[in-house]
């Protein structure tokens, strides 16, 4: 256990099953008692000196705090708009944000916006501050690459040439003409390890124009449980958006939420941490956190908590009340009906079809949103959950069309690709069948899996066996999906090649799906249609 900092030592029996919203009371009413008490105790211990010392934090001069962890995101319309997140170790002053066509000639400072998290267990162990700050840039223009840095009050990168940071990053296309072909990367599972690390190495070699992350970001929450009984370190955040940076501070980081991802003590739905941590685009569902859509290109994106729907983790189960169900429905429609949109690709946490031993596939997500990705022939769902690469045959209904490696795949006649990249960096599972991938086929005809059923508060989730014939790819091994668009004209065949990569750069997996191009009404768009 890489940390001694539980949530709070409420008992298993009594803490199982109470939702994140109930943990959420809970733990605000012992935090005011315990914090009550141990200030009483420091004072009788520490006094003074200690409190001189955290005012002298306080006041550092500005120069001495410097920025990390930074990450790009997305706003609404990726065409015009980019968030830029960082954090700084320390409280700063006015801090901001400055974007410009080169390096030498950055804009006028655009105010950020501090979003301190001050995580106090209760006397546990000392409260840790962390500040998140945010800005955003709007009114860029489209396939534009700008320059930008970060900085706040006595700390301006381009007044110290020898120490300041300067970044890019790259607007989505026009939506007027035939987009370029361009690559995007996917995984979940990441946390912070050596095997994180390569990946987000390999990962900046394809060059994407974003990357999609499956949830389960960080594992400050290491249990994943959804539940006071799970241990937490706060601090686990400071590592990974530093391991990240590298890749983040150029690459929009799309994130979405996965069941580590929940976290009691900020708010009744565990995600206020998260949204001091991201910029979301922001147009999904007002009660959901980490739900949105954004359009590159030919491609329409949608972010989904899976933590809503999910049969095995009931923590924030049903937390939308349906909303964000609802809200999937209507904005598969409305991207389907976009006459620049070839493929929709939806990404979140909990898998539909999975093999692996550990989580294999959840009921929930079959049943309230598989539905949807057939009405609307979604061409391409991605997951992580388990920590694993594996890769479904085509289904629609449930029914599998067989799709080997190096195939083509035509969604409308053959259904969607599902892809578990839960390879991110954590630690790996197992298959109950052995792999196979490029290089080393071993197809199997049948695979014995299962399948989370629903079950009430009171029930343990119950494991609904079922036999698998669409597992055909799998690899136990540290991995992303890369996939390449390749954009056509009205009435010629735009594709997305999927491929497998290891850590290690290989490919192990690889196939094309296919669909004729929309188009029709491409020249009535504008740059700021959503
Ligand atoms: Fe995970
Ligand atoms: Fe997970």
């Amino acid at each position: 256990m890489p940390t001694d900092i539980p949530r709070m030592g409420v008992p298993d029996r009594l803490a199982a099953r109470l939702s994140i919203a109930e943990q959420h009371a809970l733990l605000v009413s012992r935090r005011t008692l315990l914090t009550g008490a141990a200030r009483v105790a420091a004072s009788m211990v520490i006094g003074g000196p200690a409190a001189a010392f955290w005012l002298q934090l306080d006041t550092l001069p500005g120069r001495m705090v410097v920025p990390f962890g930074r990450h790009l995101a997305w706003g609404a319309n990726p065409r015009t708009t980019v968030s830029v997140g960082w954090q700084v170790p320390h409280r700063v002053k006015r801090p901001f944000l400055r974007v410009g066509a080169s390096p030498d000639a950055l804009g006028p400072r655009i105010d950020a916006e501090i979003r301190p998290l001050r995580t106090d267990l209760g006397g546990i162990r000392p409260a840790t501050e962390q500040y998140y700050v945010h800005a955003t840039a709007g009114g860029l223009r489209p396939g534009t690459t700008y320059y930008y840095a970060v900085g706040h009050a006595g700390y301006d990168p381009t007044d110290l040439t020898d120490y300041g940071r300067v970044d890019t990053f790259t607007t989505a296309p026009s939506r007027r003409g035939v987009a370029r072909p361009f690559t995007f990367t996917a995984f979940g599972d990441q946390g912070v390890s050596s095997h994180a690390l390569a990946n987000d190495g390999m990962l900046i070699a394809q060059r994407p124009a974003f990357h999609l992350h499956a949830g389960d970001l960080c594992y400050a929450d290491t249990s994943g449980k959804g539940r006071m009984t799970d241990f937490y370190d706060p601090r686990s955040w400071d590592q990974f958006l530093a391991q990240n940076e590298p890749v983040a501070a150029a690459v929009p980081w799309m994130a979405c939420l996965g069941n580590h991802d929940m976290e009691a003590l900020y708010s009744p739905d565990g995600y206020d941490g998260q949204r001091a941590r991201w910029d979301f685009p922001g147009n999904g569902p007002a009660l959901a956190a980490g739900v949105y859509s954004f359009l590159y290109g030919n491609v329409g994106v949608i972010a989904l908590d899976a933590n809503d729907v999910c049969h095995e983790l009931d923590g924030n189960r049903g937390y939308t009340g349906g909303a964000q169900t609802a809200w999937l429905d209507r904005r598969l429609g409305h991207l389907r009906e976009q006459p620049d949109v070839d493929f929709l690709v939806v990404f979140f946490h909990h898998c539909a079809y999975s093999t692996s031993t550990a989580h294999a596939s959840d009921g929930g997500v079959r049943r309230h949103w598989v539905p949807l990705f057939d009405k609307h022939e979604v061409d391409l769902v991605i997951n992580g959950h388990n920590h694993v690469y594996e890769r479904t045959d085509a289904l629609r209904l449930g029914v599998p069309r067989k799709a080997e490696i190096g195939e083509t795949v035509h969604p409308g006649r053959d259904g969607t690709i599902y892809v578990t990249a839960g390879g991110g960096g954590r630690s790996l599972y197992s298959f109950g069948a052995p792999d196979s991938h490029a290089g080393r086929r071993h197809p199997v005809d049948e695979i014995e899996s299962y399948v989370w059923a629903d079950s009430s508060p009171e029930q343990v989730p119950e494991q609904i066996p079922e036999r698998v014939t669409w597992s055909r790819v799998r690899y136990t091994g540290y991995s992303f999906l890369a996939v390449d668009v390749e954009p056509a004209r009205e009435g010629h065949t735009s594709t997305l090649t999927l491929r497998a990569v290891t850590e290690d750069g290989a490919e192990i997996d690889r196939v094309v799906i296919a669909r004729k191009a929309a188009g029709g009404s491409r020249a009535r768009l504008n740059d700021q249609s959503a």
